[in-house]
């Protein structure tokens, strides 16, 4: 009699162990998944003035512009912190598919093949590629640059322009470099998109944006998310929504192109 007690005691203090472990793995467990399901991730490539850049003192950590401003304010809309992560333009998508990332926002133009492998939101932003050259530079339209050193940036609409229009050319991973090839002398001409050429063009003494609205069809940039991530692409329409109806987007394009 007194062994079984014995016994049955032993068991109730493992039982009850391991409830006390059950609870605590649970309880951490639950905390993680709320810091999860407060946190929306953003993917982005901080290489495309004034759509996200890294700045002393961004609007999320060192990140800011057009685009981490809307971040920062769909986060605050659906009551969750944003966290960017920063990559390499070509990688954003595949991020989003993997789960990476909740979102994309990187000034990303809608067109068909990326709409194939995910969901665009509503457009916030009309865009059209331009041609950055020197100030003494003869090229006044695309057709100009077929003899020209060209320079796109990797993975960017830019290239498939170029390339469409079957012209050789050199791709660079960001826009700066590109910039700084142009600066140096080392190319003729750099396809870029206009607001982010008017940026470059600012900051670099000498160059000069030529356009031509035939060669180049103008382009809406959306945030991509993930194909049956209906919920969020919902979420983020709304608020798209209401930021354009509100003039909002409007303000934060005018604060940063100004910049
Ligand atoms: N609009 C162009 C595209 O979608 C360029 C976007 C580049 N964005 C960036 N964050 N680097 O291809």
């Amino acid at each position: 009699m007194k062994k079984m007690m014995k016994k049955l005691a032993l068991a109730v203090a493992c039982v009850t162990t391991v409830a006390m472990f059950a609870a605590c793995g649970g309880k951490e467990d639950d905390a993680k998944n709320n810091e999860q399901a407060n946190v929306i991730k953003f993917g982005t490539n901080a290489e495309f003035p004034p759509f996200e850049f890294v700045a002393a003192n961004g609007v999320i950590d060192q990140y800011d512009g057009i685009d981490m401003a809307i971040a920062k304010n769909i986060g605050d809309a659906l009551g969750k912190n944003v966290k960017i992560e920063n990559m390499e333009f070509d990688s954003l998508l595949l991020a989003l598919e993997n789960g990476q990332v909740d979102a994309v926002i990187a000034g990303m133009t809608i067109d068909p093949e990326r709409a194939d492998a995910v969901n665009f939101s509503t457009p916030y932003y009309t865009a059209k590629q331009v041609m950055i050259v020197k100030e003494d530079s003869t090229i006044a339209k695309a057709a100009d640059m077929a003899d020209k050193k060209i320079v796109v940036i990797q993975g960017y609409t830019g290239e498939s322009c170029v390339k469409e229009m079957k012209y050789e050319y050199d791709a660079f991973k960001k826009g700066s470099e590109a910039i700084m090839e142009l600066v140096n002398g080392k190319c003729d001409v750099v396809v870029i998109d206009s607001a982010t050429a008017q940026k470059y063009v600012g900051d670099n003494a000498g160059l000069k944006i030529v356009e031509d609205p035939e060669a180049f069809d103008s382009e809406e940039y959306g945030i991509a998310i993930k194909k049956g991530n209906e919920e969020l692409l919902e979420q983020v329409n709304d608020i798209l929504e209401k930021m354009i109806e509100d003039g909002v987007i409007n303000e934060l394009s005018a604060k940063y192109s100004e910049q």
